[in-house]
């Protein structure tokens, strides 16, 4: 590529006449200029500006894997993306503490001239969550509705269309079920893990069964009723259909034979070859737990400059955001792995060849 001939000016690459000419307090036109709106204009447009930054790496997250192969170089980027997006979100995070140094009162001064906007009409924030994997009928009746309603009928389309392609969840599914590692010839590791899981719950009743003398009835019946439960857990997780089931109900998400490649990268994240798919998944639990906990912190920051007052979008304001924060985790799945983690004793052993597969192998040089 040829070099420009002339030369680069700053606040031209920049284009900061055009950035910083878009803070145009509402309160001023109406002739009595609110001091913090220009805070509050700001803080939402650098959020936007992360969340098109947060959008450009899933992008290319989801470009990456929906190749027929991911290569070994594009998951290392893929892990190496993710983990910037970890980095924003703490700055996401921290951006709301400038936000809350704005008190009740200063922003009542120009509140009302907002409404009906709101940030239910952030469509980048809507996009972020629909290219995760938050699809519309995951969410609640009163979600859903704000969640369309508010939009334009450009912004709505924008994300309906988002909405038919594939999300980075569907395409972890599709990653997930090409792993070839839990059955190889002769051996089913699934067989091998049933069989160490009925040890392990042998175990754990033998253990309740000889407390029973120091219990009184009800925690007895509770204890027993608890180890049951954790049966029947085990079980819709082994059998297809039950976890089909769960699936159905909303329960659960990735398919069965995803969310048992997923156990098995997670119970041999030591195993060289599974290390990168182990720090993928923990990223994307990561992400998932970095986005609730913004929700939360956003919600509280509701409460405390509204209290119970409705927001300028028309919800219940706090109440609805801790909701939301509750209903609209997107990698759930992978959080409920670890209900199936075994003790290390009681882990299967793998076959020499499947061990070596999963080694890298260098070959010591001989001297002569
Ligand atoms: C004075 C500061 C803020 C207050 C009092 C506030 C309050 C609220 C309220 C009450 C809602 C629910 C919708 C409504 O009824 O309006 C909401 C939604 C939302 N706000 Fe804020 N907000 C503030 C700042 C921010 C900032 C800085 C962002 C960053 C982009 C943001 C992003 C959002 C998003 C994305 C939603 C939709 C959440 C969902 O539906 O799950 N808000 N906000």
């Amino acid at each position: 590529m040829t070099r420009p001939k002339e030369p680069t000016y700053y606040g031209d690459y920049l284009e900061l006449n055009k950035l910083l000419d878009s803070q145009n307090p509402k309160s001023a036109i109406y002739g009595n200029e609110s001091h913090d709106e220009t805070l509050f204009i700001i803080v939402h447009q650098v959020y936007e500006l992360w969340f098109k930054q947060i959008l450009h790496e899933f992008k290319s997250i989801s470009s990456f894997l929906s190749e027929p192969k991911l290569e070994d170089g594009k998951l290392a980027t893929i892990v190496a993306r993710l983990d910037r997006i970890k980095k924003i979100q703490s700055l996401l995070l921290d951006q709301l503490t400038v936000m809350e140094s704005m008190t009740p009162m200063d922003f009542l001064e120009f509140r009302d001239l907002l409404v009906p906007a709101s940030g239910f009409q952030s469509v980048q924030f809507r996009e972020v969550e629909v290219l995760m994997g938050l699809r519309t009928h995951n969410r609640k009746q009163v979600d859903r509705e704000y969640f369309l309603g508010r939009l334009n009928e450009e912004d709505k389309n924008r994300i309906l269309n988002i909405e038919k392609e594939k999300s980075v969840l569907d395409l972890i599914q599709d990653w997930l079920e090409r792993m070839p590692f839990a059955k190889q010839g002769n051996f089913d590791f699934w067989t091998e893990y049933q069989e160490a899981v009925q040890k392990m719950m042998d175990s754990d009743e033998s253990i309740i069964k000889d407390n029973l003398a120091t219990l009184n009835d009800i925690q007895k019946e509770a204890q027993l009723n608890n180890l049951e439960s954790t049966k029947k857990t085990f079980e819709s997780l082994l059998d297809e259909k039950s976890h089909q089931e769960q699936v159905n109900k909303g329960k659960r998400k990735l398919s069965q034979k995803a969310t048992l490649n997923a156990l098995f990268i997670l119970l041999f994240r030591n195993e060289p070859l599974l290390h990168l798919p182990y720090l993928f998944l923990n990223s994307l639990i990561d992400i998932d737990e970095n986005f609730t906990t913004w929700r939360y912190r956003h919600a509280l920051m509701a409460h405390r400059l509204l209290g119970t007052k409705i927001g300028t979008g028309g919800s219940s304001g706090h109440h609805y955001l801790k909701m939301a924060a509750d209903n609209n985790r997107v990698y759930e799945d992978l959080f409920n792995l670890s209900t199936f983690i075994l003790p290390r004793n009681l882990l299967p052993e793998l076959p020499e060849e499947l061990r070596k597969d999963l080694h890298f192998h260098f070959e010591s040089r001989t001297k002569n």
